[in-house]
């Protein structure tokens, strides 16, 4: 089954260097240009997502043809053998350094006739709807359903005043478009809205060349993403066509222009996807060893290169290279303070702010956001109620987001975090993780614009430290556990408790243990509260009824079926927060915790432990037959160890540690000196 969600632990650090994907604005814009100029263009380190492959996908459809390094005729890559995949990107090579050669078509795409499909790639469609509405042929333009509902309309109109013939198939002012040959109307002088997308700019201005005649365009109401207009002139320009401008109001493309090839174009590093990395550094790593990000630097053509001011106004470390960018915390131990901003020029970047200021003294507010309601998803939205699981408070308004920071009084809490199928959401959420543990659904909607980002997260970000102990029963692992874990000041999860809660649970609401849907609906709504002296299950203290030997039987029982175990993972691994987590059960090494620093499987003959268990009753005062006992243990072991889901046994990297001729104190000074030697 495709895992749907990834379980982020507690991070109590960052540190290290990352390349940087290409950057998705100037890939989808450079493939265009590449693919519109007479000649032919090597486009270096662009970007391989979903946004991009969408526009490559249309561009093949209208003829344009496209090789990767070592494809076909184009040269072979200089400096490796490697081999090329999708999109240019060779593997065997340092990251980034693929290339895509374009054979430009001089403003007449091959194929006259086609329907695209954009997914929901803005990039793509808005500048290929203004594109393709000069290039003479007949097109329709569709995306996903989310596509369909962002407005298009002032673009549309825009085009129209210039000439275009274009149709909206379903709603007025939304895609999806049908595309007619235009009859240009010479020295238009067109208004566009500024306010709702600068796409709708952006794609113009790309497309007027095509129309070969002067054409002035004035910007109604404030222009928003600035700097996004500014790079797809500067892209123009390496093309060969200077976009003259009075201020951000008025632009104009001369007659005659068009675009040729500058013969090799490098793609800069994302600067959006640097925010996530950026950030990391920000809240969790030292001056000493900060997160660089490398394909970015003091010459960056993208906006959002400026969200490094932004961290750096809320104190955190920052320089910046050439081709470079590094974060860490404010220095002298202060921490980061939260900010109030205008984020008019880092649109999608800010959008990492906000989950930032979790780490912050004060509040901090990002204003002029509007255009985050018309994108991927209503990202105000989307954000405000996400954060909200995670118990913070926020303040959200038509264009405005304020962000309070958790508090003694307003503590993080685990949650789960849907993603809207933005992949903006998941990576941001994924910072949350310093301060609490969680789960993000869909992560793999990072594939838009950065389909490694957890792996690279992972190798930047270190969790909390675990200590995986699994055992069969009555092998003195709980008593171990608890004793490690008091040592180290680490939590402690006692996971065969919430196995025995859910039977105790289940059996006080009438429930059969072997009705696995049922019982599986009880373990996912567990009240229980865990507490220095024992545990509460909906407010009532069970410590003791959870111990008796019909309800450790009830345990294995429920603890077999695979629904139960789903239901609980969540749980356990919610305990896995900071300074550190001791785990005690029968998965800890195999299942919840496989990443654990140390593994260890604590055992002791069967003979042993029935005695330990026997003393325990006697304890207890309860009756008890050692063999009797001893038959009941082996049973549970057995169906512990052959069950088909998470079966007991010791994981190949787990340490053995038996306990047949250990003490406590030993068995406890063991583990210690395994996990210290490990540190
Ligand atoms: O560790 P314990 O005896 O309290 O566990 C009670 C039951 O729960 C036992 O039969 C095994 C099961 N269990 C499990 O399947 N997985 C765990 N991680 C912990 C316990």
């Amino acid at each position: 089954m495709k895992m749907n969600f990834i379980d982020l632990p507690q991070m109590i650090s960052a540190s290290g260097s990352m390349t940087l994907p290409g950057s998705k604005s100037i890939s989808n814009r450079a493939l265009l240009l590449a693919a519109l100029a007479e000649g032919e263009t090597q486009l270096r380190a662009l970007l391989d997502s979903d946004d991009t492959a969408r526009m490559r996908e249309a561009l093949a459809v209208l003829g344009v043809t496209m090789l990767a390094a070592g494809e076909g005729n184009s040269p072979p890559f200089p400096s490796c053998g490697g081999v090329p995949r999708r999109g240019g990107v060779v593997e065997g090579c340092p990251e980034g350094v693929g290339w895509l050669q374009v054979t430009g078509c001089a403003g007449r795409f091959p194929v006259q006739q086609a329907e695209l499909f954009l997914g929901n790639a803005g990039t793509a469609f808005r500048s290929l709807a203004a594109v393709l509405a000069f290039a003479g042929g007949e097109y329709v333009l569709k995306g996903v359903p989310r596509m369909h509902e962002r407005p298009i309309g002032d673009l549309v109109d825009a085009l129209k005043a210039c000439g275009a013939s274009i149709n909206f198939l379903e709603n007025e002012g939304f895609p999806p478009l049908l595309i007619r040959p235009a009859v240009i109307r010479p020295d238009s002088v067109v208004k566009i809205r500024g306010d709702v997308s600068s796409q709708f700019l952006s794609g113009l201005l790309m497309a007027l060349p095509l129309t070969g005649t002067q054409t002035t365009v004035e910007v109604e109401g404030e222009l928003i993403s600035k700097p996004y207009v500014d790079m797809t002139l500067n892209l123009m320009a390496r093309f060969g066509v200077t976009v003259e401008r009075e201020g951000w109001r008025a632009f104009s493309v001369p007659a005659g222009a068009c675009y040729r090839s500058p013969g090799v174009y490098q793609v800069e590093g994302d600067a959006s996807s640097a925010s996530y990395f950026l950030a990391l550094g920000a809240i969790g790593a030292s001056a000493e060893r900060p997160v660089r990000v490398e394909g970015v630097g003091k010459n960056a053509i993208q906006g959002d290169v400026r969200f490094a001011d932004a961290l750096a106004a809320m104190g955190a470390t920052v320089e910046t290279g050439e081709n470079w960018i590094s974060a860490a915390r404010p220095a002298a131990g202060k921490p980061l303070t939260g900010i109030h901003l205008d984020c008019n020029h880092i649109p999608d970047a800010a959008m990492t702010l906000a989950v930032a200021a979790l780490f912050a003294q004060g509040e901090t507010t990002l204003t002029n956001i509007g255009s985050w309601r018309v994108k991927e998803t209503d990202r105000i939205a989307a954000m405000a109620t996400e954060l909200r699981k995670l118990n913070v408070r926020v303040e959200e308004g038509v264009d405005f987001l304020k962000i309070a920071p958790p508090d003694v009084t307003h503590p993080l809490k685990p949650a789960v975090i849907d993603t809207y199928d933005d992949h903006r959401m998941a990576m941001c959420f994924s910072l949350a993780s310093f301060g609490v543990p969680l789960r993000i659904r869909d992560p793999g909607c990072v594939a838009k614009t950065f389909p490694d980002y957890f792996d690279r997260f992972k190798a930047i970000a270190r969790p909390a430290p675990v200590i995986a102990i699994d055992g069969p029963t009555a092998s003195g692992k709980g008593a171990v556990s608890a004793r490690v874990a008091r040592s180290l000041g680490f939590h402690y999860l006692d996971s065969g408790a919430l196995y025995r809660l859910t039977a105790l649970a289940a059996r006080k609401a009438g429930v059969d243990w072997t009705d696995e849907a049922s019982v599986a609906a009880i373990a996912a709504r567990l009240d229980v509260v865990f507490h220095a002296d024992g545990v509460r299950l909906n407010g009532e203290e069970v410590g003791e009824a959870i111990r008796n030997e019909e309800i450790s039987s009830g345990a294995s029982k429920v603890a077999a079926l695979p629904a139960v175990r789903e239901a609980l993972l969540f749980r356990q691994r919610t305990f896995h927060r900071a300074p550190g987590l001791v785990g005690d059960g029968r998965d800890m090494g195999s299942v919840v915790f496989p990443g654990a620093q140390l593994k260890v499987f604590l055992t002791a003959s069967p003979a042993v432990r029935a005695e330990r268990r026997f003393r325990q009753l006697l304890e207890r005062n309860e009756p008890a037959e050692p063999d009797a006992i001893q038959a009941d243990l082996e049973a549970r072991d057995a169906r512990d160890r052959t069950r088909p889901v998470a079966p007991l046994r010791q994981e190949p990297d787990a340490l053995l540690l038996g306990t047949d001729h250990l003490g406590i104190n030993e068995a406890v000074a063991t583990v210690l000196g395994w996990f210290s030697a490990r540190n």
